[in-house]
């Protein structure tokens, strides 16, 4: 197998906003999408790639020079310096700092059907992001798989997962960049682990070499960035972003309701109950079991009065069955995986042996998203997509599958974002203007415009809790803010003190689902013995009282892409302590509050906060800034410090977000040297209105020197649930709440 290097320049010129750049073995293609983002694609002379993730497209023409041994390509805020005798691709900030190059004897290899890219790596250069990874926050010194896997029982070590976010950030001499290698075939990242500190490489078994290189100089306009290339997330209902119950499985339509009932009687306040495999009949996809689940419309109608949401799992396998809807329909179209020859492909899961349909193909995803009739009819709006790296037991699809006219090699990592994608539009449609909320297993880049996600099957441990955490921050560089991890642990049974423990973290990740595995113990609130009880239901309540904020932080995400859950490294990028192995777990959640994960059995925890004033959220302590403090950590009180000047809002205890709330809108605010402002959004959380500009949108504004409040005028059109906001503040002398009539004009407070 030969490596063939790219070779010296035979020819450049400028055709169609495409800068193409001809050697003797390859064309690359440059485009330039914006100010900060500059596209390379190195193909084998064939043609361009289609792209799976991408939604943007390139200016129609950009300024470059040609020089004796170089040609430059200059944005406003990127340079990229094309080597001309060998071709590398060197880039650079627009006041030329030097970001990132190819290595200079290297550069991009094709090997066989390979393309691997080989960079200079720079001695003090720390790596973020790559999704869904194991290992620290900087992933200096590790080498990770992309190859979407059915990871049951995976250690905090294991690699691949589940999904695959190619694209990470990285740092090094005060720049940063971000580079996203828009490739779905079986891929390699090496973060300078065995290369003798000499580079770093990525690379995929086949496709081009086709990669988005962003310049923008703060981790934060990276990843805005990255999600106007690859999409941001819808708002989601806001009955998802309640707590939910989740279980493998509730066996029968009583067991569910008996369980949702027994979240009202105890006072816990819940929105959302699920269906795992057993509501189906012998885990026929869009079909339920009679039995179990006589009367399904009657259930969700029970849900729903006393103010609960069902979600039902999907898997992609359907089984073989002659009578089965799915199955006759799905053979007689020719709809499902095959072989070469023909033949239907075989594989086997939870329902036995089962075809795979090919979510590639439009008419496919149609016909697969018109088939939720079966679970829209009835009343339910979640949609939970399992199993759909795609898992077949021994994992081990052909690579002769064919999808289409792809195989199974190429397909692999975006076929769970391609059902994600089938079944958010046939809800959508079938739901009219309501909001359905759908979470996937398995996920390609670009899949945060489909979907919500979790992190597979976790195990009940501490350090399963913790690096659940580093998950939920790694994927939230990457576009994903809508995440959560099976609180509690999926396998394996948690003490009670790891259960109370994870359930207060829960509070602070972005979605908050408790699930646990077939034949592991029950795991509802009142499992725990009364104590334990009353401090998830506290905690619980906590959630509930801040989804004004959690809401907002969710607009937040689909206007600029930045997730909720934020490892420090955005807002504190260049602080050392950051990547610190103790500290690395610690996250913002939101803009204003900072979670220090604690395992459960340390009753303190040395906490590292960063520079500015801190108030710790359960007594308003004050803390200053820019250094590890021990603090008291009891079960009852996870650490969760807020930021000085930070505007927080807040409600009154409900018991579900469809109940009907007081009336009042909170509005915390906490001391600081810096004036802040908040963005305050609301909508009625359901429909599709918003997009229609019924929203409730007002920025708030912090003054310190002035002990003044700004209440900007309302944009959009939608009234707020709340009629009364009270303004309540932390750590300022003689500062008393006050009341303000909730109205869209400008409001001034003097405190
Ligand atoms: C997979 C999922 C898990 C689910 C189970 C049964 O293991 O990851 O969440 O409960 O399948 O459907």
């Amino acid at each position: 197998m030969q490596v063939e290097l790219l070779g010296n320049v035979e020819s450049a010129e400028m055709r169609n906003g495409a800068f193409i750049i001809n050697t003797a073995v390859a064309q690359a293609q440059v485009t330039v999408y914006s100010d900060t983002i500059i596209r390379v694609c190195i193909t084998r002379k064939g043609k361009q790639p289609e792209s799976l993730a991408v939604i943007e497209r390139p200016l129609d023409n950009f300024t470059y020079q040609k020089l004796d041994d170089t040609i430059e390509v200059n944005t406003p805020g990127l340079k990229l310096v094309i080597e001309k005798n060998p071709l590398r691709f060197n880039f650079f900030t627009a006041d030329g700092k030097h970001l990132s190059s190819d290595d200079k004897r290297f550069g991009t290899t094709l090997h066989s059907d390979k393309v691997m890219n080989y960079r200079q790596l720079h001695s003090d250069e720390k790596f973020i992001g790559l999704g869904e990874k194991t290992g620290n926050l900087n992933r200096r010194g590790m080498h990770y798989v992309n190859w979407n896997t059915d990871a049951a029982e995976h250690t905090i070590k294991d690699d691949p997962l589940y999904k695959t976010i190619p694209f990470y950030i990285g740092l090094h001499s005060g720049v940063c960049y971000g580079l996203f290698f828009d490739n779905h075939h079986k891929s390699y990242f090496d973060f300078g682990a065995s290369t003798d500190e000499q580079f770093t490489w990525f690379g995929a078994d086949g496709g081009d070499m086709n990669y988005y290189f962003f310049g923008a100089q703060s981790i934060a306009d990276i990843i805005k960035d990255y999600t106007w290339l690859t999409g941001r997330i819808e708002m989601p209902p806001l009955w998802s972003l309640g707590y939910q119950q989740c279980r493998w499985s509730y066996m029968s339509a009583d067991e569910v309701l008996g369980i949702a009932r027994k979240f009202r009687e105890r006072k816990i306040p819940a929105d959302a109950i699920y269906c795992d495999i057993d509501y189906m009949d012998n885990f026929k996809i869009f079909t339920w079991n009679k039995q179990n689940f006589p009367d399904p419309k009657g259930m969700v109608d029970q849900l729903r009065a006393i103010n609960f949401k069902l979600v039902t799992i999907v898997d992609p396998g359907i089984k073989i069955e002659e009578g089965y809807k799915e199955y006759d329909e799905g053979v007689a179209k020719g709809y499902f995986a095959t072989y070469p020859n023909g033949e239907l492909y075989t594989g086997s899961v939870w329902a036995g042996r089962s075809h795979f349909p090919d979510f590639f193909n439009e008419e496919v995803r149609e016909w697969w998203g018109n088939a939720f009739t079966a679970l829209t009819e009835p009343g339910v709006e979640g949609f939970w997509n399992d199993m759909n790296e795609p898992a077949a037991w021994g994992q081990n699809i052909p690579p002769i599958v064919k999808f289409g006219e792809r195989y199974m090699p190429e397909v692999r990592n975006a076929y769970g974002m391609q059902m994600a994608r089938a079944t958010q539009a046939g809800t959508k449609k079938l739901l009219k203007n309501k909001r359905p909320f759908i979470l996937t297993r398995a996920a390609y880049a670009g899949t945060q415009r489909y979907s919500a996600i979790w992190t597979g099957d976790n195990s009940a441990s501490d350090e399963h809790m913790l690096y659940g955490q580093r998950l939920v921050n790694s994927l939230g560089l990457g576009g994903f803010s809508f995440i959560g991890v099976d609180i509690g642990g999926f396998m394996g049974n948690p003490t009670p003190e790891l259960m109370v423990r994870w359930n207060s973290l829960g509070v602070y990740t972005p979605m908050f689902r408790n699930h646990a595995a077939q034949g592991m113990c029950m795991r509802e609130p009142w499992e725990w013995g009364e104590e334990n009880e009353s401090i998830i239901r506290k905690d619980i309540e906590q959630r509930y009282k801040l989804l004004p904020y959690i809401y907002s932080g969710f607009y937040q995400s689909t206007q600029t892409g930045i997730p909720l859950s934020r490892t420090l490294a955005i807002d504190y990028t260049w602080d050392e302590n950051v990547y610190d192995e103790r500290f690395q777990n610690q996250s913002m959640f939101g803009e204003a509050i900072l979670v220090a994960p604690v395992i459960s059995t340390a009753l303190n925890a040395d906490v590292y906060l960063p520079q500015g004033e801190w108030y710790r959220f359960s007594t308003d302590e004050y803390f200053e800034g820019g250094q590890v403090v021990n603090v008291a950590a009891p079960l009852n009180d996870l650490p969760v410090f807020i930021k000085g000047g930070a505007i927080i809002p807040m409600q009154s205890l409900v018991q579900s977000t469809s109940d009907k709330n007081d009336g009042v809108l909170y509005i915390h605010i906490w001391n600081g040297a810096n004036a802040n402002e908040f963005v305050y959004y609301e909508d009625d959380g359901i429909s599709y209105n918003n997009e229609k500009g019924e929203y409730y949108k007002r920025t708030i504004r912090f003054e310190p020197e002035n002990r003044a409040v700004t209440l900007f005028a309302v944009e959009g059109s939608y009234p707020s649930k709340y009629k009364t906001m009270k303004l309540v503040f932390h750590g300022f002398e003689g500062a008393a709440t006050v009341d303000k009539e909730n109205n869209s004009d400008v409001i001034i407070i003097s405190f």
